[in-house]
């Protein structure tokens, strides 16, 4: 039985290893409208709701995901629970206090305590956009799916079944929207994607013109997921990651079963064609 009551977080930051890390900041900052600042071993994006971090390292692995608690309660709670997980170094530009774990596969998830809109602002040219959730690809998701509802808390919003019955995919939340983590079955692990969450369809349309503006091609989408039901697009960063615009993500009530979902193309993409990732 897995736990049924959202640990009341956000996803804050997203810090990615890149061997160039000022290619990947220079797209970041151009495609997603932040801005771009030299920090101790790379660089460091920032736009209105949404942050994203580059340091020197192997492509396509995760440096690490912050969520930021919601309230004062949910902080004191996440810090009982993870006080039995063995304690991981917290990068050392985060405020005393801050928690970090690891995960079955290595990545490691930084909690830190509510705080007063930081990340707030408008950006002039552009429609929001905030940083809304990542996904991961691994080789043991049933050990992962695990992981990040027994020992963190997340909540199974969504699972995806092959004819088999094998765990191929699975969406969980960290509040009530639909996912702020997604996992991939997949050949390697790895990092798969972040995702930057638009208040509306119209801002979708805005985006889409940004990015061409920009000669960045869309790679997968424009289409609606199955599973969180939103309506998503996706480029494709200079080490390969795929970063995504998406809107209209289910709002989950508390308590809200678990879905099941076949293990197809439909289920990733309900309008067309959709990237497996095994
Ligand atoms: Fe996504």
């Amino acid at each position: 039985m897995h736990n049924t009551t959202e640990l009341q977080a956000a996803l804050h930051t997203i810090s990615l290893y890149s061997p160039d890390p000022l290619a990947m900041a220079r797209f970041y900052s151009a495609a997603y409208g932040m801005s771009l600042e030299a920090v101790e071993g790379g660089y460091v994006c920032r736009g209105p709701g949404r942050q994203v971090q580059i340091t020197t390292g192997p492509a396509n692995q995760l440096g690490y995901a912050q969520f930021a608690l919601h309230t004062p309660a949910a902080w004191q709670h996440l810090r009982q629970r993870v006080q039995a997980l063995d304690a991981q170094a917290v990068p050392a530009h985060y405020p005393a206090g801050a928690v970090a774990v690891c995960d079955p596969d290595g990545n490691r998830i930084v909690f830190t305590a509510p705080e007063d809109s930081s990340l707030a602002g408008s950006h002039a040219e552009l429609p929001a956009a905030t940083l809304q959730h990542f996904a991961l690809r691994t080789q043991q998701l049933p050990q992962m799916l695990a992981f990040y509802t027994d020992q963190l808390g997340f909540v199974l919003s969504d699972a995806v079944r092959d004819a088999e019955g094998q765990l191929r995919a699975c969406f969980l939340r960290s509040d009530h929207l639909h996912h702020a983590l997604a996992l991939f079955l997949a050949p390697v692990s790895c990092f798969d994607h972040q995702s930057f969450e638009a208040p509306d369809w119209a801002s979708m349309k805005a985006w889409g013109d940004h990015m061409a503006s920009l000669r960045e091609p869309i790679v997968w989408g424009i289409g609606r997921h199955g599973p969180g039901n939103d309506v998503f697009f996706m480029v494709r960063d200079p080490d390969g990651n795929l970063a995504e615009i998406s809107a209209e993500i289910e709002h989950c009530e508390p308590g809200r079963p678990a879905g099941e979902w076949a293990h197809e193309e439909r289920t990733l993409n309900l309008w067309g064609k959709a990237i497996l990732r095994s």
